[in-house]
């Protein structure tokens, strides 16, 4: 019967240990999800008047814009001055896109631009995990 004790401790150590891997797993993913969830809000708000992420409306779709060259959704009517860009979207392109489209591509037709940083950021996080699923589970 004494021994029959023994292997107490190990059994509670591993379920511990199991539950501590547990919960900071849900830790990670959850802030993973909060930190598109606010940019999701704002894409929401700002954005889905004129764009969707899987059709064209007033501008092109932007799922997916992450990673893509510019001017290249297909089926988009888009201006010259886009189209001709040839550039790749990355952080920083959609970064000076959002403060002034202008300033990055004279010329270009859309007329909206987002002033606070810390949006914009959230934005362009949400747009990017949307590009990259794999990163939302890192
Ligand atoms: C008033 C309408 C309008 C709003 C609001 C708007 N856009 Fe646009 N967007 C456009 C139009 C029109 C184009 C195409 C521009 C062109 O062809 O020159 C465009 C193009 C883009 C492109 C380039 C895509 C590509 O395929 O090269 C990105 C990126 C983009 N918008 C992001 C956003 C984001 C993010 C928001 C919200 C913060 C937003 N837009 C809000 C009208 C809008």
């Amino acid at each position: 019967m004494m021994h029959s004790r023994i292997p107490a401790p190990f059994a509670l150590s591993a379920s511990a240990l199991l539950l501590s891997v547990v919960l900071s797993a849900l830790a990670a993913s959850s802030s993973a999800f909060q930190d598109t969830a606010r940019g999701k809000q704002l894409f929401e708000k700002r954005c889905t008047g004129c764009h969707s992420l899987d059709r064209n409306k007033e501008g092109p779709r932007l799922g997916g814009v992450y990673g893509r060259t510019a001017g290249t959704a297909p089926d988009f009517h888009y201006s010259d001055a886009l189209r001709n860009a040839h550039f790749t979207w990355d952080e920083q392109r959609l970064d000076q896109w959002l403060t002034d489209t202008q300033a990055l591509v004279d010329d270009n037709n859309m007329d909206f631009h987002v002033p606070n940083a810390e949006e914009r950021s959230e934005i362009i996080r949400y747009l990017k995990m949307l590009s990259t699923p794999q990163s939302a589970s890192r």
